[in-house]
């Protein structure tokens, strides 16, 4: 089947169009602000530390949505951060963060 010239045609003028709509005559892109979006944790001794130190990569979403860890699982956890994934913290924040893991997000049992 041939495709008509003038829904070429127009294709065309709408990819012009588009291109357009997102960049200033001046060659500059325009630009959109999105809402900030920055999960506080649960109040504890050492909510603060771990807030900073664990939100330097990613959401502090990745904490609360773990299943509750025991000491244990939360030790292996920042761990791999530190080891793995080159978390910078000292062994003072991570016995601080450990402990706040544990008692605020751990297993209740
Ligand atoms: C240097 C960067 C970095 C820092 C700092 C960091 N993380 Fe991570 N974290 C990662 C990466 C990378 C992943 C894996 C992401 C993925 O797979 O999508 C991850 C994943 C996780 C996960 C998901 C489960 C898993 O093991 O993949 C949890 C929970 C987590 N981090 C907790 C923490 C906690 C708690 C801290 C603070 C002690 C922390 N992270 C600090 C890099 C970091």
């Amino acid at each position: 089947m041939k495709t008509p010239l003038f829904l070429i045609i127009i294709l065309m003028a709408a990819c012009v169009y588009a291109q357009d709509a997102s960049i200033k005559k001046d060659g500059s892109t325009y630009s959109i602000e999105l809402p900030a979006v920055r999960p506080e944790l649960k109040p504890g001794d050492g909510k603060e530390r771990t807030e900073a130190m664990c939100n330097i990569c990613h959401s502090l979403d990745y904490i609360s949505m773990q299943p509750q860890l025991s000491r244990g699982g939360w030790t292996a956890e920042v761990n791999k951060m530190i080891n793995v994934f080159g978390a910078p913290m000292s062994e003072d924040d991570a016995k601080v963060i450990i402990n706040y893991l544990t008692i605020i997000y751990g297993k209740k049992d």
